[in-house]
């Protein structure tokens, strides 16, 4: 049986990969901070930790090893939009942003590493707002998410480069406008989302069993511009 953890499967996207994983016949590790998992599964191991938080993260490893010698894939779901209003950067949400998408990724990743094994595949949820290239720069909101998403982009292409050699995939995946807590906290007057948690978990599971090329960001099945 194949394994992949999924970090934040307690609500929207996650929650959705991890009924997705688990129906194809997966193990699935899932994690949560506050809300635990709502499902009831043999194969579905739940662990909890704070991703702004080196301590917690170390003992989910910990926990993880203990679960699983190796593991074939890893969803980095977990994240925070606090700054969906606001139409300056605010030093305090951007720090604890960065330490949520970004610092919390990288320490929980880089911990797992010697489990992956050639065809693993790791995968960082990202978003069109994580683009430098992309023409989406449409408001003046979000500053410290953008900045993240972006950071996480370079994390995607520098693991991917280091972990060429081993033959493990890594991934940037940005799901489009989600009908989740975090999706709705964008809503305009004019528009909200438009995708369900269910079409991102599929586009998740298309990526990790069909796609052996590493080093890219996609979107909506598409490889799209960083
Ligand atoms: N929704 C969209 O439209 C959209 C668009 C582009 C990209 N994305 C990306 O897709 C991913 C999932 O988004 P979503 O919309 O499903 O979000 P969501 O509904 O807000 O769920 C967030 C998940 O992250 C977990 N989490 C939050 N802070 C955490 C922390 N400090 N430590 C550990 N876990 C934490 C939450 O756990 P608890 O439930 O326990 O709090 C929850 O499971 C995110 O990376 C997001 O940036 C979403």
């Amino acid at each position: 049986m194949k394994t992949i953890i999924i970090t934040g499967a307690s609500r929207g996207i996650g929650l959705a990969t991890a009924k997705k994983f688990l129906a194809e016949g997966w193990c699935v590790i899932g994690t949560y901070l506050n809300t635990s998992i709502p499902l009831q599964d043999d194969n579905l191991i739940a662990i909890q930790y704070d991703q702004s938080n080196s301590e917690s993260i170390a003992k989910a490893v910990t926990q993880i090893k203990e679960t699983s010698p190796h593991i074939d894939a890893l969803i980095n779901n977990a994240g925070i939009l606090l700054d969906a209003n606001d139409k300056t950067a605010d030093s305090v949400k951007v720090r604890k942003t960065l330490e949520v998408n970004v610092v919390g990724i990288i320490d929980l990743t880089e911990q797992l590493l010697s489990l992956f094994q050639k065809g693993s595949h790791i995968v960082n949820l990202n978003s069109g707002y994580g683009s430098i290239s992309a023409p989406i720069l449409d408001d003046e909101t979000s500053a410290g998410y953008r900045i993240s998403k972006a950071a996480l982009n370079m994390y995607t292409r520098h693991l991917a480069f280091r972990l060429e050699p081993r033959g493990v995939i890594v991934s940037s995946l940005a799901p489009g406008w989600v009908k989740t807590d975090m999706g709705y906290s964008g809503v305009t007057e004019t528009e909200g989302p438009d995708r369900t948690p269910e079409q991102a978990a599929d586009d998740i599971f298309q990526l990790v069993t069909t796609i052996k090329e590493s080093g890219q960001f996609w979107r909506l099945g598409k490889k799209t511009e960083w």
